[in-house]
């Protein structure tokens, strides 16, 4: 009896915190009744390109917490998700003709999410790693980076190597690549948080040692914030990162590929990482 009440409980607890978690910015609205009708004789034939074109959106999963591929710029009253992954995702959106929806939540959630339908792809600076290609799609990659750690700048000679974080206390976000590398590399104590901006705060306060964190995003934070530096212990790329789709979603998936593969032709990507890099400095 108490045991399920304690279940229950944390049921409860765990629904109000993916209600606060997640928000909505929709860029456009398409009318009420023209959806349903169309919903309905999509579900009878289609995929998931069919809907997004019925339905005249695209909607995007992402944890806005990783710059430069997507945070909240704030500037005064206006709050805006921006970076890299936006604009990739924009592309995207505009080359199926449709508007984008974008869905702001913990990483950790996102592949959940994106199976239950809630989100039509994700692009979170996500890893096409083995164990998610087993759950979703992959699209080709966009990107590629280094792992690196992110320490005090009073610190920044102390570690060149993986074995001097023996017995350190290293932080990671929840459910990254990181997280699973750094539990099974180093013989520490790994502290996996859900929100990359409580991760450099811990760090700044002196609750973590380092953070050990993908290269661009490391050199992005330590660009925002005073006193961090980016330091390099010769740790093993992570996979390339790629959009993510639902597992069968091939003709989406597809047009996605069409855009990235001209994206990565013609150096668009290259430039909005130089563009977003630079923003807010
Ligand atoms: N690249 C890492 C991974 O794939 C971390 C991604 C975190 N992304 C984010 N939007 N917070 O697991």
């Amino acid at each position: 009896m108490k045991k399920s009440l304690k279940v229950l409980l944390l049921m409860i607890l765990a629904l109000g915190l993916v209600a606060c978690g997640s928000s909505t910015t929709t860029t456009e609205t398409t009318t009420e009744t023209t959806t349903e009708t169309t919903e309905t004789a999509d579900a009878a034939t289609g995929s998931a390109l069919e809907k997004i074109k019925a339905d005249g959106k695209l909607v995007l999963g992402t944890s806005a917490d990783y710059p430069p591929y997507e945070w909240h710029q704030i500037d005064g009253a206006n709050d805006e998700i921006v970076g890299v992954d936006i604009e990739i995702a924009k592309a995207i959106a505009e080359h199926l003709g449709v508007a984008l929806e974008i869905k702001d939540m913990s990483f950790d959630g996102l592949i959940a999410a994106l199976n239950v339908g809630d989100m039509d792809m994700v692009l979170a600076g996500m890893a096409a790693d083995e164990e998610r290609a087993k759950v979703v799609d992959f699209s080709d990659a966009y990107n590629e980076t280094e792992q690196v750690l992110l320490v005090r700048e009073e610190d920044k000679d102390k570690y060149t190597s993986a074995d001097q974080l023996n017995g350190l206390k290293i932080g990671v976000q929840l459910g990254t690549t990181q997280d699973a590398y750094a539990n099974e590399n180093f013989d520490a104590e790994v502290t996996a948080l859900q929100d990359n901006n409580n991760l450099v705060m811990e760090l700044k306060n002196k609750s973590l040692d380092v953070i050990f964190f993908s290269k661009t995003a490391a050199e992005k934070f330590a660009a925002m914030q005073d006193g961090l530096v980016v330091v390099d212990i010769g740790v093993p790329n992570e996979p390339g990162f790629s959009v993510a789709v639902k597992k069968g979603d091939t003709a989406l998936l597809q047009e996605i590929n069409t855009v990235i593969a001209e994206l990565n032709a013609n150096g668009q990507v290259e430039q909005w990482l130089d563009q977003y890099m630079k923003l807010g400095e």
